[in-house]
């Protein structure tokens, strides 16, 4: 026998009279075979199959249904089917029912990139593949089903990461009459009985954020709560100094200038201090200033000053005792700053925060290792596009503005809020929801600042205006990300980890090959002819 054969054995099983084996699950028996047989046999496979193997991901990905024979993989996918059933358990003694939506949908603007599906009884015409059921489930509310959800395929033609698929599965609930509390207590009851019955975990209550304060202390919309470093606000400070990194950074249109403070950080060598530089850059930093904070009993900016620093000679001495100050910095610390357009000092410091929490918060105090739900709130209704030159929706464009908000979306969309509200789980963002929109009236209103004309509004979303028209209530919901929700629950490192056939980063399937290309007849069918360019740019 060799491994991985398939066989077929009658045996006796039988107390073992030798020793134990308290190494093996099975060490308090023996089996004593009569007969053998061999079912199938196996070549040897290209890979070992054992636990937290190191085996590329292409190999892996490439014999999908060997690297599923992993025990870790195996463990993953079974707390997945629990997770999946554990939540429809609770949704059905809610009261919600499973109904589904299309696959087959209409492709409308607004959020990622669409997959497209030609059609071939209407050459020339799309389907597009669900992004999410957001649209077909507010139509349900408007039908009269009060209490949906369902499991089910999204897919979104987006850049993948870490925490991104290209098809992924939501579990997307929606209700009516119920207000943003309701609806939170409700997604958040079931969070909190999925973990303790799959886990034995007690979430706790989730405490509640502002997006506001989220991106001022920890330059992101979805916290990683359990690392406790601060980004320290210096904007204002920087405005009357002379040097120029940070004074051009708080003098430019929607610039930020910020501390993040390390306890113990004084210690980082060189090299480390390159590496993060380097790891900002990514995100678009220019460099990365620093202090070590050697004694804070001499702040003075000359040779034998108690800072450490590239940059200590050109901040004024008050600079350098509000730095101190504002940071609460102590002797043995390091400060970082950040300086740039405040989407680039969020991005860089904020993932900076996590990295040095992730790398040193456990031997300096400054990591717990604990579950840290969240509910970041407030979030704005809009963000600006500078590439597009005009207002984007933060959530999606049905999402409802807080009341008495509804004026600010013409006269000042920066400051208009939203209803909506995302629920975060160790700096993951795993679950996403707002109240809707339900008068036609206040939808066109959202369309025009969104610069969606009145005929594209028609042709994209009549469906929608026009049913709100027929007596819509007012109604709610969220979706969960299943696959990032119980990578999470495993601790595996990607989502692919806990998805039976997952996609490359290059949004392939190495295990079928697809995507590929066609016969001719096929796109004949479909009234379609590739360009000669991107045929060509594929071959090569
Ligand atoms: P949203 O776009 O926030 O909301 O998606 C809901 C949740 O789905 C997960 N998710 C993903 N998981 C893996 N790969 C992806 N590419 C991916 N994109 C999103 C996230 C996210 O929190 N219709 C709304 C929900 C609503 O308003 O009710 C929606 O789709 O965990
Ligand atoms: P420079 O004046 O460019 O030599 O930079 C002086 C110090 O400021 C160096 O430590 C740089 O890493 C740092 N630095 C430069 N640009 C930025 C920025 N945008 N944000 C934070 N630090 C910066």
């Amino acid at each position: 026998l060799r491994s991985e054969y398939v066989i077929g054995v009658t045996l006796k099983v039988e107390k073992r009279s030798a020793a134990v084996n308290e190494a093996l699950k099975t060490g308090d028996i023996e089996v004593i075979a009569t007969d053998i047989r061999i079912l199938s046999e196996a070549e040897t496979p290209p890979f070992q199959i054992e636990e937290n193997s190191q085996t590329k991901d292409e190999v892996r990905l490439k014999y999908r249904y060997l690297d599923l024979r992993r025990p870790d993989i195996q463990k993953n996918l079974m707390l997945r089917s629990k997770v999946a059933y554990l939540m429809r358990d609770f949704m059905a003694k809610e009261g919600f029912l499973e109904i589904e939506t299309p696959m087959l949908c209409k492709s409308t603007p607004e959020g990622a990139r669409d997959y497209l599906v030609p059609s071939r009884v209407h050459p020339g015409e799309f389907f597009a593949l669900p992004q999410s059921p957001q649209l077909f489930k507010q139509l349900l509310m408007v039908a009269g089903f009060d209490r949906y959800y369902q499991i089910t395929k999204c897919f979104r033609d987006e850049d993948l990461r870490a925490d991104r698929q290209p098809e992924f599965t939501q579990i997307d609930l929606e209700t009516s009459f119920l207000d943003e509390d309701e609806i939170m207590d409700i997604t958040e009851g079931m969070a909190k009985q999925v973990f303790k019955d799959a886990l034995n975990v007690d979430l706790g209550d989730f405490p509640r954020m502002p997006y506001s304060e989220a991106m001022f202390y920890y330059g992101s919309d979805k916290p990683d709560m359990r690392i406790n470093l601060k980004f320290t606000e210096l904007t204002d400070l920087m405005k009357t100094e002379e040097f120029k990194v940070f004074r051009g950074a708080a003098d430019m249109k929607g610039g930020r200038v910020v501390a993040l403070r390390v306890p113990n950080g004084a210690k980082f060598s060189r090299k480390e201090i390159d590496e993060y530089t380097k790891f900002v850059g990514i995100y678009g930093a220019k460099g990365l200033a620093y202090i070590k904070v050697n004694d804070v009993s001499n702040l003075s900016n000359g040779e034998d000053s108690g800072l450490q620093s590239p940059i200590v000679k050109f901040l004024s001495e008050n600079a350098l005792k509000e730095i101190i100050e504002r940071t609460g910095a102590q002797n043995g610390d390091i400060i970082f700053f950040g300086a740039d357009k405040t989407k680039v000092v969020n991005e860089a410091i904020g993932a900076l925060r996590i990295k040095v929490g992730l790398e040193h918060g456990k031997d300096n105090g400054y990591f717990v290792d604990e579950w840290k739900p969240l509910w970041v709130v407030d979030f704005p209704m809009f963000e600006y596009d500078e590439e597009a030159d005009r207002y984007v929706a933060v959530h999606h464009p049905f999402t409802a503005p807080k009341e008495g908000h509804e004026d600010l979306m013409v006269s000042d969309p920066a400051n208009c809020l939203a209803r909506a509200y995302d629920m975060v789980l160790n700096g993951w963002e795993i679950g996403g929801g707002s109240i809707r929109i339900h008068r036609a009236d206040v939808q066109e209103k959202v369309f025009a600042a969104l610069k969606i004309s009145p005929e594209e509004q028609q042709e994209k979303f009549g469906f929608l205006l026009d049913n709100l028209k027929f007596g819509a209530p007012p109604h709610g919901g969220l979706a969960f990300g299943l696959d990032r929700l119980v990578t999470l629950m495993t601790g595996a490192e990607s989502i692919r980890d806990v998805i039976a056939f997952p996609k490359t980063q290059r949004a392939q399937c190495l295990l079928t090959n697809a995507p590929n290309v066609v016969d001719d007849k096929q796109l004949r069918e479909l009234g379609l002819r590739l360009r000669q360019k991107t045929v060509e740019t594929k071959e090569a």
